[in-house]
């Protein structure tokens, strides 16, 4: 197991460039076993979840090599539709698979997926919709067992905008016969990014960010070279632990547009915030006010995956914050080791109460997801004295050279191994 331990109080100055976004690259790898062409990923993050995607896509038979910071993808001689189940628990984005192994083999067989263990995390919509492109469907011993004669496209109205049914769907109906329109579809950036994705090895998508995808089924389907769109919240991650430790920050190669409900938030409690078209600035030198209410919703609502790293920064504002966990039931499992940093804040239902403090107060902690353990580190860079973060491997799944970028700021992180 490894560990972070960090020095706090330092402020944070200079500049750094932001990574591939993790939620785009993962379903563009899935993406990938659609063609037999030869597919070039550029610039992948050094993350354990694209390096568990690429694991199970070498077990589906298909040629998937590093080359640098590049993934090669050779898709042409895949012949395994069985997704192991050591892997599938490995990660969520295993169930993006299925929608790919299916197009290609009219059959799949996975484990019920794993992730973040932050909520129940079901898989419904994701199987209902691939049952209206013809798909039958058994689930047995923890299996999902799926085949089908063909493919056919066909209306589906999502209950949610699930990020995952949407990707899922997508890529199962880029090759059915015929047109698929998903209704409240997720609105994500990695949603129009997926799409673009596909797009670019010859299939006929349209309208992701609106709400509704509409997939035109085509034939063939060939290679190319591809530039995943910038990681929005790492992008957030590095600005909200810049506005917590004070100092100067440019983080660089983002889509500000991406994350302007972060922006409009961090400007609401006091900081600078100056944006130079893929850079943003944030300047903060002194205790920031708190925001009344933060609330996750889907995109373009404020994200989820950066819940956890506003509730530490609300944690040593000056006043009180609500925080609602509006999807995931079991999002706030870092506050208990926050309030070992001495931060006050009471979890009711979906509610995180918050009262400001003025530091955090240095001491060891354990991450049990990779946001919630993110958090962590920010409120030990933030904290008076010296703090240490356990099982720091959640957080290796999403933040590629993540002591690293934050150590060229002026943090004081070193990653033990115990
Ligand atoms: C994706 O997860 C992301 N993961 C998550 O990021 C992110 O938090 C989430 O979208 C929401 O933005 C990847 O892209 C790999 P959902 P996903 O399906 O697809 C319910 C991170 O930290 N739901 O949009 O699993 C579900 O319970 C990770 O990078 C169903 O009810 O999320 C949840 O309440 C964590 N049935 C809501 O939808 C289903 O079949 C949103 O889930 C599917 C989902």
């Amino acid at each position: 197991m490894e560990k972070y331990i960090i020095n706090g109080g330092n402020k944070l100055y200079g500049s750094v460039k932001i990574q591939s976004a993790k939620n785009a690259v993962l379903p563009i790898l899935a993406a990938a076993v659609l063609t037999d062409g030869k597919v070039k990923i550029l610039n992948v993050p050094p993350i354990s979840d694209v390096k568990n995607m690429v694991k199970i896509l070498s077990c589906l038979g298909c040629e998937a090599v590093y080359e640098g910071q590049n993934i090669l993808i050779d898709s042409s001689k895949a012949d395994c539709f069985e997704i192991p189940s050591a892997l599938a628990h490995e990660l969520r984005s295993s169930v993006f698979l299925l929608g790919s192994v299916i197009s290609r083999f009219h059959m799949a067989k996975i484990a019920y997926p794993g992730g973040c263990d932050i909520g129940l995390r079901p898989v419904d919509l994701h199987l209902t919709g691939l049952k209206r492109l013809g798909v039958q469907i058994t689930e047995k011993n923890g299996y999902i067992l799926c085949k089908c004669d063909k493919l056919c496209g066909n209306e589906i109205m999502l209950d949610c905008p699930s990020v995952g049914a949407t990707e899922n769907i997508m890529l199962a109906a880029v090759k059915a016969e015929g047109v698929t329109v998903i209704r409240n579809a997720a609105r994500e950036p990695e949603i129009e990014d997926l799409q673009k994705f596909l797009n670019c090895i010859g299939a006929k998508v349209s309208g992701a960010g609106s709400g509704t995808v509409r997939i035109e089924g085509v034939n063939e389907l060939h290679g190319c070279q591809y530039q995943p769109i910038p990681d929005r919240i790492e992008a957030g991650t590095f600005l909200i632990g810049a506005a917590m430790c004070g100092g100067e920050v440019s983080v660089e190669n983002v889509c500000p547009e991406n994350i302007s409900s972060l922006i409009h938030k961090l400007r609401e409690n006091g900081c600078k915030i100056h944006i130079n078209g893929d850079k943003i600035v944030l300047e903060n030198h002194r205790r920031l006010a708190s925001v009344k209410s933060i609330e996750t919703q889907p995109y373009p609502g404020f994200p989820t995956d950066l819940q956890a790293q506003a509730t530490a920064l609300c944690c040593i504002c000056n006043g009180h914050s609500i925080i609602t966990e509006n999807l995931f039931e079991t999002r706030f499992k870092y506050v208990p080791e926050l309030r070992k940093m001495g931060a006050d804040v009471t979890v009711i239902d979906r509610n995180a109460f918050v009262r400001g403090v003025e530091k955090f107060k240095g001491a060891t902690v354990v991450a049990h997801d990779l946001r919630g353990g993110a958090a962590l580190v920010l409120a030990a860079l933030a904290a008076e004295g010296r703090s240490e973060v356990l099982d720091i491997s959640h957080i290796d799944r999403g933040y590629g050279s993540f002591e690293y970028k934050l150590r060229n700021l002026g943090a004081d992180i070193v990653r033990v191994t115990v």
